[in-house]
């Protein structure tokens, strides 16, 4: 089964140190940089061609910083993550008469990191692959674990396969560029990973809030890293989600069905959802007061809602349906305390109650 290797290697001119997180998944193995820079990205890259697929904001910012390479630009939003995006991927490839020997190199947000995993998973059976994540979430999220793919009919990240890149650059300066909403986005997902992993890291996350939403170099670095880490340490005891995985859906399970029905983002949507998690945990007897409180006032502090500003009989018509799909019962993340995740089964009818309590 797959091994973390951790390190840390001076690299950087500036003497920052850029640390090491390995995964091994069935595919082979993956290398996190973190803290490492976007303008050192070609030593990572093969002799042999580069193709980098990005989009128009991110080329717009960054592209100065690219390694030479020529360039695919697909469209921004989830309207644009779909299988007619990647056969237009395929077709530029072949016209450009990429054979398996090419690398392809995702820099952008998920959107982009999950198309290129996908393309490259599949051109000519697959060809080697990497991402440069630009976004918070991206790097403390979509870039790890190796799940990639498109949406479908209009259902999220329909089709799709598991497949991890070679490496994986997360350069903290970058996230200099992006609207406060977007890194409110990546701290839902690491507040969800200290919650449900490391009760030292949610401490200090709950110390150093604003300065991490300040992008204080040696904090956010640390906090891409912790995150990651503990991402990578539950993918490589279950990479494809068959059980230890699932406690990376804390938030989630009630999360999409608000996400569905009142139109908030996806991380808004889990914050509201780990508070739904904590609430029903507390009602279990698993949770204390004090320890639901601490959730609520960090997730406040990176601007994200612990409230349902909407009427929640729609949220739960969406879990009803969800939970149909499921066959019995809905398996909930639970909290037996800060940094200790369970999966529990759960009656529609222990969700409504708190639920209804939160409006
Ligand atoms: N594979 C996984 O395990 C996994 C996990 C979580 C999320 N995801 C996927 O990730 C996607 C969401 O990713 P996202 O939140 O990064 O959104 P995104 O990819 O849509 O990027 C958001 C926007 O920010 C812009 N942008 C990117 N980097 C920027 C920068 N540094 N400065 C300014 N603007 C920048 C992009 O151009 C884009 O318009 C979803 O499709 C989701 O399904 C995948
Ligand atoms: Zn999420």
């Amino acid at each position: 089964m797959a091994k973390i290797k951790r390190k840390g290697t001076p690299l950087d001119e500036k003497g920052s140190t850029v640390k090491k997180i390995e995964i091994s998944g069935h595919n082979g193995r993956s290398r996190i940089l973190v803290g490492e820079r976007l303008k050192n990205l070609s030593s990572y890259l093969p002799q042999k061609r580069t193709i980098i697929i990005t989009d128009d904001p991110v080329a717009g910012f960054y592209q100065p910083d690219f390694p030479a390479a020529e360039i695919i630009r697909i469209g921004t939003g989830e309207g644009s993550k779909t299988l007619d995006t990647v056969k237009e991927i395929y077709r530029r490839l072949i016209e450009w008469s990429a054979d398996r020997s090419v690398f392809l190199l995702g820099i952008g947000g998920g959107i982009v990191c999950d198309m290129t995993g996908f393309a490259a998973s599949t051109y000519l059976r697959g060809v080697r692959f990497g991402y440069a994540p630009t976004t918070l979430l991206a790097q403390v999220d979509a870039s790890v674990g190796g799940k990639t793919g498109v949406n479908f009919l209009g259902y999220k990240n329909m089709v799709g396969v598991f497949s991890q890149p070679e490496f994986v650059i997360c350069d903290p300066e970058v996230l200099k560029t992006l609207p406060r909403p977007a890194l409110s986005a990546g701290f839902a997902e690491i507040v969800k990973h200290a919650a449900i992993a490391d009760a030292s890291y949610f401490g200090y996350l709950e110390k150093n809030a604003a300065a991490a939403l300040a992008l204080d170099p040696v904090v956010i670095e640390r906090v891409i890293y912790d995150s990651v880490k503990i991402k990578a340490e539950i993918v490589n005891q279950d990479e494809t989600e068959k059980g230890e995985r699932r406690k990376l859906n804390f938030g989630h399970t009630f999360g999409h069905a608000v996400e569905k029905t009142i139109g908030v983002s996806h991380g808004e949507a889990v914050s509201i959802g780990m508070m739904a998690a904590a609430r029903l945990s507390q009602n279990r007897g698993l949770l204390s007061e004090t320890d639901v409180g601490r959730l609520r006032r960090l997730l406040e502090t990176f601007y994200l809602p612990v409230k349902i500003s909407a009427d929640p009989a729609g949220i739960i018509d969406a879990q009803a349906r969800d939970k149909k799909r499921e066959g019995e019962g809905i398996h909930f993340v639970l909290l037996s305390g800060i940094g200790r995740a369970v999966v529990e089964k759960m009656d529609l009818a222990d969700l409504k109650q708190v639920v209804y309590a939160m409006a």
